[in-house]
């Protein structure tokens, strides 16, 4: 079975200055299926390359029917700017299915607290996350935590203020505004910093921690903020799960670039190691050498194994490993729970060990 899937612009919606939702048919004759908080991955054909860029579904598998994603257009960032001003109505886009592990199981019996915080397009896999558990989990309560630069740059603001009257007893948005105005007053001005985090904490509705899971998707700094808030306030890191943009490196100042991270530890062999990785019911035997990553060397080899940023960010690339030794150079996008079963990224993977075996889904 092919992991590509095309899509047909249904409708794009203008959502701020300079966000759109983009809303696609469901495929003909394909199997689509997602989980809320997963992405998507473009493939977009651009100055001749083939281009990949991921993007979450900001729509909910359960209460919304056609899946639609939303983009923030960055500047100097191509693929943005040809998703947020070039695609129209009725185009094919062509995508991998949906992937990715920022989600949480959602069980009508669940009485939990999801904490979410969001920071600018950030919001993207929160919106499909929190109308799925409003929807399936009728005790559940969902806080938002949403930073923005401004009032104007809000994405989603009119759904998430009548989703907030709809459910009003288990439903809260805290806005958090870099550049509020002078006379508001509607929720905490400037960045979160670990006061401002430990304030909005202490006025959420109290639930056992046990019973309390955190989600975080934003700017890399935003997410370092709340990390370190996290540990000064000795709150438990395992419990909070996180979504890592795949910017490129044109695309953010933040952004990686690929070359710049691996650093090859690789010194067993100069030769490398013989590794079979599973995927998509094929078995593919291949040798990896020391300064290149598992996925290069797939590719090289014409093995259309997925991925998006190739840069550890994304998890597009995600498998486990489940013999031998894979060293990542880059661990940042999973947890260390993740880590723990065997979870590898292909795309700064490298193979330190005989008898490697990683399967992908
Ligand atoms: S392709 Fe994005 S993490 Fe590997």
């Amino acid at each position: 079975m092919s992991n590509r899937i095309f899509l047909r612009i249904r409708n794009i919606t203008q959502q701020t200055p300079e966000a759109v939702s983009i809303t696609f048919d469901k495929p003909e004759n394909t199997h689509f299926e997602y989980k809320a908080g997963q992405f998507l991955t473009f493939i977009i054909q651009k100055d001749g390359k083939e281009v990949r860029r991921a993007y979450s579904l900001c729509s909910s598998p359960i209460t919304d029917e056609l899946p639609a994603v939303a983009i923030k257009k960055v500047q100097n960032g191509n693929i943005s700017q040809y998703m947020t001003n070039e695609v129209k109505v009725g185009d094919i886009l062509e995508s991998l299915t949906p992937m990715g592990i920022f989600t949480t199981d959602f069980v009508p019996d669940n009485q939990r607290h999801l904490v979410l915080f969001a920071g600018g397009s950030g919001i993207t896999p929160m919106f499909s996350i929190l109308k799925t558990a409003l929807s399936i989990e009728k005790n559940t309560k969902v806080s938002l935590i949403y930073a923005n630069k401004d009032n104007e740059n809000i994405i989603f603001k009119t759904e998430l203020e009548s989703l907030e009257k709809q459910y009003n007893d288990r439903f809260k948005i805290i806005t958090v505004l870099e550049k509020a105005p002078f006379f508001w007053t509607k929720g905490y001005k400037g960045y979160l910093d670990t006061s401002k985090i430990k304030k909005i904490l202490d006025s959420l509705p109290k639930v056992n921690i046990r019973d309390t899971e955190f989600m975080m998707c934003g700017p890399q700094p935003m997410m370092r903020v709340i990390e370190n808030a996290f540990k000064e306030l000795s709150l438990p890191l395992d419990k909070l799960k996180k979504e890592n943009f795949s910017l490129t490196p044109e695309e953010s100042a933040e952004g990686k670039v690929k070359n710049d991270i691996i650093t090859t530890n690789n010194t067993n062999t100069k030769e490398g190691f013989e590794i079979k990785v599973k995927y998509d019911g094929e078995e593919h035997t291949f040798k990896v050498p020391p300064q290149k990553t598992i996925l290069e060397v797939a590719l090289s080899l014409n093995i259309d194994l997925p991925f998006s940023c190739q840069s550890g960010m994304c998890t597009a690339c995600l498998g486990r490993c489940v013999a031998g030794k894979v060293h990542l150079d880059e661990e940042d996008a999973l947890t260390p729970k993740e880590l723990a079963q065997g979870m590898i990224l292909t795309c700064v993977g490298h193979p330190i060990s005989e008898g490697v075996i990683i399967e992908i889904d």
